[in-house]
């Protein structure tokens, strides 16, 4: 490999290029996510033609061989490279796991790693390297590529994804779709959520019920809809095969895809299906939930769940050849157990007063099962609260800071994925979708993160095999039913890049390095990807009458006038004396920014009222909390046809909008979930309002003033234990 010349570091190829020199190179140096270790750029190029040869030196590298050419379109694979023109993959001894050397010169390109993720990683950063058309594979050649050795190698061993598949289904091309993206950006791990209260989505042969009955909800099926596609048989599974397949496709990528059955709570739709799971006491079903068994959690001391869970589990290690199998631990309802008269008289057999001490117990015998098949478990941090748990489990600290330095103060190998930082189903900014419970983020704070500025010890993080991104799917349900994959890609992605390169080391490179890369290539490249991501929205400024909009990225920005399905492309600043009525987005290509205003939008007014209600409240003071706009208040049981919550004015509002909640603000979760709104301009007589949708629903610019409000149930029950009523959201 001749002319290599230029030695850069980042900072160094930043002056050169300020410098006027080697322009080109820059560019295409600063724009690779993760950014690797070390690059030193030269000043001519490669032709990657046609006629280009893709090598392999070891036959476990056939597959990845394989990869390229269906991405770059030349004409051949060999076992043997030629003596120029070739792209070559290499195994050679000497490299740590997952490091490769990537060459690109006169002769041709070769990466050279010591197994098969470090190739797989060399390629990844080769692809970068391409124009953007080689994600959409429509990429032409001739390409000319930079003249380059980068040395490189990941911090971090794992670098994961948490797919819920289990509140909302995905399928399996659109799982593999997702693999795709997250070998993009050399994850490594898919942390594949297969089961929860809402749904069973892996066939087991001995066990076909799970899924017959188990992956769906609705309908037929005995497991209720909790929320979103409420009357609608939904849902879905993978077939042994599928799960072969995904596991096959993401191998090849370098993506070990981890399973988790999540015990021994958040199991409603397995004791749907099997009854006899549950601890045995009675449970009071009238009065809770409407004829509702809400209990999800296995019984600890029936012999007869071990031998159950066996027969199942056997036939998830036998799918996955992953290490380690998820078997959740997290959010167990110990009430549960400490009802059960089973359950508590083993506590105190062995004079326990904390129930926590029946998860250890179940956990170690799963881990017992687990062992027999060579399989090793992994749980989330509620895992540690019995004190008993084997300090070689795997740990996802997940909950929020406090308890993932708990974990790491415990001594477990560690996934870092505090929910403030990595929860991905968490809302971006202040007025869009998603939950809010534990932070509002978008990538900047994702890429912020920093164990030194969180104070852990050296010794602490040495204990963190890596960093998960995780997204929880439930929000999808109320996020346009069958756009649910968009909206993951919307809420997943730009943050999962930051995951990518938290994991990959950071090496040195700040917030606005990061994200000139972003916008500046990676972009491009995650359009050629086909993902629907988003982009950080316009800021809106209003001075002297004059309302405007801008971005940083490129994107171009439009606006509508609230109420208005017009949408119109934003040029220069809009002269109005309303800017509250404005709302502007930027599109590019398949990305967008969510909608945002002008402060003056979200401004809200607070007029007095009174809540009643055919159902009685679930607090002592009634409705008074809502009626001071404290927030929400659970009605004391779920919904029947008829019942009806009605807001009734001091005095008559003035207002463009008011917005009616039932249910919580983020999720269509113990809602009214059918319904409708009734108006009344003068206390006495109603008018038929808009339906409520996903609980929700607006009276947009009434022609007078309001009195009252009713919102009336068109549905029994909504599969949950009340109906969470919200302060109303008026705007003047
Ligand atoms: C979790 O979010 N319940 C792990
Ligand atoms: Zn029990």
């Amino acid at each position: 490999m001749t002319k290599l010349f230029i030695i850069c570091t980042m900072k160094l190829t930043l002056k050169l290029s300020l410098l006027g020199i080697a322009a080109f190179i820059s560019s295409v140096a600063f724009a690779i996510i993760p950014q690797p270790q070390s690059v030193k750029y030269g000043e001519e190029r490669f032709s990657i033609r046609p006629s280009t040869v893709i090598a392999f030196n070891d036959d476990e590298l056939r597959p990845i061989a394989a990869y390229m050419l269906d991405y770059l379109a030349v004409r051949e694979v060999t076992k043997q490279a030629p003596a120029e023109n070739f792209i070559s993959v290499e195994l050679q001894p000497g490299f740590a796991p997952e490091a490769y050397r990537l060459t690109i010169g006169e002769e041709g390109i070769r990466i050279v790693a010591g197994d098969y993720g470090g190739a797989f990683c060399g390629v990844q950063t080769l692809l970068q390297m391409l124009p953007s058309e080689v994600y959409s594979k429509q990429m032409r050649l001739p390409v000319k590529v930079a003249f380059c050795e980068v040395e490189d190698a990941p911090q971090f061993a794992y670098r994961g994804f948490m797919l819920d598949v289990a509140r909302t289904w995905v399928t399996t091309p659109n799982v593999k779709r997702y693999i795709d993206w997250l070998a993009y950006h050399k994850i490594n791990r898919l942390h594949w959520h297969l089961s929860d209260d809402q749904g069973w989505r892996v066939e087991i042969k001995s066990h076909p019920e799970l899924t017959e009955q188990g992956g769906y909800r609705g309908g037929s099926s005995p497991v209720p809809p909790m929320y979103g596609k409420w009357h609608e048989r939904y849902g879905g599974y993978y077939s042994q095969s599928e799960i072969r397949e995904i596991v096959e496709y993401a191998r090849v990528r370098n993506i070990e895809v981890i399973p988790e059955i999540d015990l021994p709570g958040h199991s409603w739709a397995f004791a749907a299906v099997h009854p006899e799971v549950l601890c045995n006491y009675e449970f009071d079903k009238a009065h809770l939930s409407g004829g509702l068994d809400t209990r999800n959690v296995f019984c600890a001391t029936k012999e007869s769940n071990y031998e159950l869970l066996d027969e199942v589990l056997a036939e998830v290690c036998a799918l996955f050849p992953s290490e380690y199998i998820h078997i959740g631990g997290d959010e167990v309802s110990l009430s549960q157990w400490e009802k059960c008269p089973d359950c508590s008289a083993y506590l105190k057999r062995h004079g326990y007063t904390d129930a926590h001490k029946v998860e250890d117990y179940f956990i170690e015998r799963i881990d017992k099962i687990l062992q027999k098949y060579d399989k090793r478990p992994a749980v989330w941090n509620e895992g540690i609260n019995g004190g008993g748990l084997d300090k070689s489990t795997r740990v996802h600290g997940w909950s929020n800071m406090k308890d993932c330095r708990k974990v790491l103060e415990a001594g477990y190998p560690t996934i870092f994925m505090p929910a403030e930082y990595f929860y991905f189903d968490m809302r971006q900014s202040k007025h869009e979708a998603g939950s809010n419970w534990s932070n509002i983020f978008d990538v900047k704070h994702t890429y912020s993160f920093d164990f030194a500025e969180h104070g852990f010890s050296a010794e602490q993080v040495a204990l963190v095999e890596g960093f998960e991104g995780a997204y929880w799917s439930e929000i999808a349900l109320s996020q346009g039913g069958d756009r649910s994959t968009d909206f993951l890609e919307y809420m997943t992605f730009p943050r999962m890049c930051a995951v990518a390169e938290l994991g990959w080391g950071k090496n040195g490179s700040d917030w606005e390095h990061f994200y000139s890369r972003l916008k500046g290539e990676h972009y491009d490249r995650m359009s050629a990807m086909g993902i629907n991501y988003r982009l950080i929205p316009p800021k809106v400024e209003y001075q002297d009458g004059l309302l405007s909009a801008s971005t940083d990225d490129g994107s171009k920005i439009y606006y509508q006038l609230e109420g208005s399905d017009n949408v119109e492309r934003y040029l220069r600043p809009i002269k109005c004396d309303n800017p509250a009525h404005y709302l502007f987005h930027s599109e590019y290509h398949n990305a967008h920014s969510p909608q945002t205003a002008h402060a003056d939008h979200y401004k809200t007014i607070k007029p007095a009222f009174t809540l009643t209600s055919s159902i009685e409240s679930g607090r002592k003071d009634g409705y008074k909390r809502i009626e001071e706009y404290r927030g929400r208040v659970s009605a004391a049981r779920t919904c029947r046809q008829g019942d009806w919550f009605l807001f009734e004015f001091a005095e008559p509002v003035e207002c463009r909008q008011m917005e009616f909640v039932t249910g919580y603000t983020h999720i269509a979760h113990r809602v009214f979930p059918s319904g409708y709104l009734e108006i009344s301009y003068d206390g006495k007589s109603f008018e038929k309002g808009a339906a409520l949708v996903d609980g929700c629903a607006k009276i947009i610019r009434p022609s007078r003033a309001i009195k009252a409000v009713r919102i009336v149930s068109t549905t029994d029950r909504n599969s949950t234990h009340g109906v969470v009523i919200n302060p109303p959201v008026i705007k003047p």
